[in-house]
């Protein structure tokens, strides 16, 4: 078959390219020169394990090409961005463009298949509705379903092929007929269902997350005014075979889990109230860091000198996408009073990339562990103690282990643990250490 991909993005371009090497022939359409011009010269325009070699493979033998606008084909894949404005509304103008992009060639028969994470209601009311100015009928005349990825950066080629996914057609035939199209490379179960029904499945998968999440931030809360350590907590709670608490943190990021569910309580606000707390609370959390760090500051005067290692939104990768911890230093920067130096090989931000640990961490009065990127679990305590300031450690992950960070001689403070709030346990006694001691939290 001949399909027109749009969007060459992270899902974009591997799903163009395995549909090009599973036994059809690809146009993809994109309004970025750079991705085109990349893709003219076989190259994937990021990195991802593999998927440069079948992007190589694929432009060589021309089955997969970059074009500029969408040409006759017997099917239409839509990929492109659906971020959220500033009101958390989904942005579907992109959409929107690319259905128009289009009318002038969609022919009787075609598939249209929306991939971008989507409002409930989007496929049946807004790209069916733009379809119709076609003369073409959705359902009889157009096979049109909704058929989201689950993807994970990093592992997207072999998710793509054995992942399950759900394909909500606007009517049986569509659904059907999109399904029979992926299965020439998906191995995982397909799931057949309404376009409004997969639109929501997409949602809630991430709005699950969040919101499990924003349960720990608020037990971390409550740990805190407590003076206990919401780590154990969870770790002796999910002992329980039923119980599956999630990990706090300094707020949730990405492009996925912070932006997704906000598309369901634009939809219904006055019912989805638990999902929009769930937001607010998770969007709050860098403001509870900065009074964390804040209180543990006060002592000092004049400017108080922080050094912050991680700023990406998640472990072990490059993306700064809604990233919590960018929130937490503009806040910073703004309150006045502070001075941050970042440190991030994964990232471009502010210098972090080249900086040395050991260098940016002299004269510091706070080092905050904001990311648990894999290099930051071996670190030197006693080199970080001889060139600080004020002796303060403030682990936002459950890191590293408090007795190496204190026998270090430097003071260790933890997210959701109560201990150095008030300097004492509500019962007076010994607070058991997070990481390594009698039943150290695991880790996530
Ligand atoms: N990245 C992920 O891990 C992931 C996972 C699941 C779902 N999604 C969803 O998939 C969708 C795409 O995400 P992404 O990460 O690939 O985005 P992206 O920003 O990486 O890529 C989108 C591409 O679409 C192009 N584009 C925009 N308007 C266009 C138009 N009118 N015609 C042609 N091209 C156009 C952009 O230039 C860009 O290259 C989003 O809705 C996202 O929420 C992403």
């Amino acid at each position: 078959m001949k399909l027109c991909v749009i969007g060459l993005g992270y899902i974009g371009l591997p799903t163009a390219a395995m549909f090009a090497s599973n036994g059809h022939y690809v146009l993809g359409v994109d309004v970025n020169e750079r991705i085109l011009e990349t893709l003219g010269r076989g190259e994937a325009f990021f990195s991802e394990p593999g998927l440069g070699e079948v992007v190589r493979w694929t432009v060589s033998e021309r089955r997969l090409i970059p074009g500029r606008e969408p040409l006759p084909a017997d099917a239409y894949i839509i990929c492109v961005p659906t971020p959220v404005n500033p009101d958390h509304s989904a942005d579907l103008s992109y959409i929107e463009r690319a259905v128009r992009s289009i009318l002038p060639v969609v022919r009787k028969g075609n598939m249209v298949i929306l991939e971008s994470t989507s409002p409930p209601g989007t496929t049946r009311n807004m790209v069916c509705g733009i379809l119709r100015e076609s003369g073409l009928e959705p359902g009889t005349d157009l096979f049109v379903a909704y058929c989201p990825e689950r993807v994970l950066p990093g592992r997207i080629l072999t998710e793509l092929v054995h992942n399950s996914r759900v394909i909500g057609g606007i009517n049986t035939e569509s659904a059907v007929r999109v399904r029979n199209l992926y299965s020439c490379f998906v191995r995982g179960e397909m799931y057949i269902t309404d376009a409004t029904t997969a639109e929501m499945c997409k949602l809630m998968e991430n709005t699950y997350r969040d919101v499990n999440i924003a349960l720990a931030a608020e037990l971390a809360m409550i740990c805190e005014e407590l003076g206990i350590n919401a780590w154990e907590v969870i770790r002796y709670a999910n002992k329980h075979p039923r119980v599956n608490l999630h990990y706090p943190g300094p707020g949730v990021g990405g492009h996925c889990i912070a932006v997704d569910p906000w598309f369901i309580v634009q939809r219904l606000p006055e019912t989805a109230r638990m999902i929009g707390l769930a937001r607010r609370i998770n969007d709050a959390m860098p403001r509870f860091v900065l009074e964390k760090i804040r209180t543990l500051m006060k002592d000092i005067d004049g400017t108080k000198r922080i050094c912050v290692l991680g700023v990406t939104y998640k472990p072990d990768v490059d993306d700064l996408r809604e990233s919590p911890v960018i929130r937490l230093i503009s806040l910073l920067k703004a309150e006045g009073g502070y001075s941050v130096i970042t440190v991030d090989r994964h990232a471009d931000y502010e210098g972090s990339r080249e900086r040395d640990l050991y260098e940016a961490v002299r004269g510091c009065h706070l080092l905050l562990l904001a990311v648990n990127h894999r290099e930051f679990r071996q670190v030197d305590f006693r080199r970080i103690r001889e060139s600080m300031a004020y002796p303060c450690v403030l682990d936002t992950r459950n890191f590293w282990p408090p007795e190496e960070v204190e026998a270090a001689g430097l003071r260790y403070h933890l997210l959701g643990w109560g201990r150095h709030a008030d300097e004492k346990s509500p019962d007076g006694g010994v607070p058991v250490p997070a990481g390594g001691g009698i039943g150290g939290p695991e880790k996530r």
